[in-house]
């Protein structure tokens, strides 16, 4: 992106910022896996979430640390994150669709930056762990392990990009092909007429039948989930980078647009969903951040004329943020605030997640041209 004078002096300020402060975590986590920081610190890290969805990401801010700075600090961190992982494979019936955030940001970014062989095995496991919850009949990837339901989740397609690595590493065609089934089942039962998206859909697996739209993480049934919509934008976006079907690009632009018109009345920073009550007002940065992202590799596969859309929005995003809803202070853990992982559970709003800070820093390095593609 073509930046002004007074932009590339903030980005960079900001940029050194948001290294000093990792690199004051990266010492003080030695080993542990942070997820929400409480009151200025990650608690200690519980064991038994291993499986969790977003244990990855730590991992994906430092390799992106590492290929931007080549400190091999970042590089010893998310080699024992990597390690520590090994132990999801073990409790393998606990795994689902979010493989992809577990192992895209550890292992596969590991082989991708370094071609080391065990990595690139720990990649094609996971792999295979997402190919294997295809449903051949409704032509979707199950999410979540819930007894006696079918469904599948907006959040998946960000996962998608571990089946077409995979297909690009040899593991056969048909990686391919589930992504591809998958994406245009999106397409057909996800994505709404207007640019917003449902969360979840339910299914009669042996049929394929859809028996259920029922209410996520967001305020309700038809509502609007923020994150749910900015994993539309970037994972479908992604989508057409790796296969070039154009309705999956429109479909991103057609979200991203709706987004847009949503942050435009807060200023550029996401309620949590935007088909909730006027009162109380909840705020979720990590999907303005993710969004940011999306934006931005959206702006990669536009002409000219339309790039600007793109580009300039991500940085509106990007400089809220920064601006209004970070916290600088290296001392204290999480640096982007109010972030939310669903809007019906008071301690899971509003607060420094680490997915919000991977993206922040994804956004930051993508508008300086030296992001790692993680995804
Ligand atoms: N599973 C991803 C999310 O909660 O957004």
């Amino acid at each position: 992106m073509n930046l002004n004078q007074q932009q590339t002096a903030y980005l960079s300020d900001t940029y050194n910022r948001m290294e000093q402060k990792f690199r004051a975590e990266c010492h003080r986590m030695n080993g542990r896996i942070p997820y929400i920081s409480i009151d200025g610190a990650y608690p200690t890290w519980d064991e038994s979430m291993i499986n969790w969805w977003t244990n990855g990401f730590w991992g994906g801010i430092m390799w992106q640390l590492y290929h931007a700075e080549n400190n091999s600090d970042y590089m010893s961190e998310a080699s024992c994150l990597e390690e520590h992982l090994e132990k999801a494979f073990e409790h393998f019936d606990l795994l689902d669709h979010d493989v992809g955030f577990l192992w895209l940001h550890t292992a596969v970014a590991h082989y991708r930056l370094t071609g080391d062989p065990t990595a690139r095995q720990r990649g094609l496991r996971a792999a295979a762990v997402l190919a294997s919850r295809y449903c051949p009949a409704g032509e979707y990837i199950r999410a979540w392990n819930r007894p006696g339901l079918s469904q599948m989740i907006i959040d998946c397609v960000m996962n998608l990009p571990l089946l077409f690595w995979a297909a690009s590493e040899g593991a056969g065609d048909h990686y391919r092909q589930i992504a591809i089934h998958h994406l245009d089942r999106v397409l057909t039962h996800i994505i709404r007429e207007d640019g917003s998206c449902n969360h979840i859909v339910e299914f009669d697996e042996a049929t394929g039948e859809v028996l259920n739209i029922p209410g996520g993480q967001g305020y309700g049934e038809n509502s609007s989930w923020s994150r749910g919509q900015s994993w539309a934008i970037y994972g479908l976006a992604l989508a057409y980078r790796y296969t070039k079907k154009t309705s999956y690009l429109n479909a991103a632009k057609t979200v991203a647009h709706y987004f847009l018109a949503n942050i435009a009345l807060t200023d550029y920073v996401s309620l949590i969903d935007f088909r909730a009550p006027a009162d109380p007002v909840y705020y979720d940065t990590t999907a303005s951040a993710c969004a940011a992202c999306g934006l931005l590799e959206i702006a990669e596969w536009v002409d000219e004329l339309e790039r600007p859309l793109y580009e300039k929005s991500a940085w509106k995003v990007y400089e809220k943020l920064t601006h209004d809803f970070s916290d600088w202070n290296p001392d204290r853990d999480g640096i982007l605030q109010y972030g939310s992982a669903k809007y019906h559970r008071a301690e899971d709003r509003q607060v420094p997640i680490i997915y919000g800070d991977y993206f922040l820093l994804e956004a930051s390095l993508r508008l300086q041209n030296k992001a790692f593609l993680i995804w």
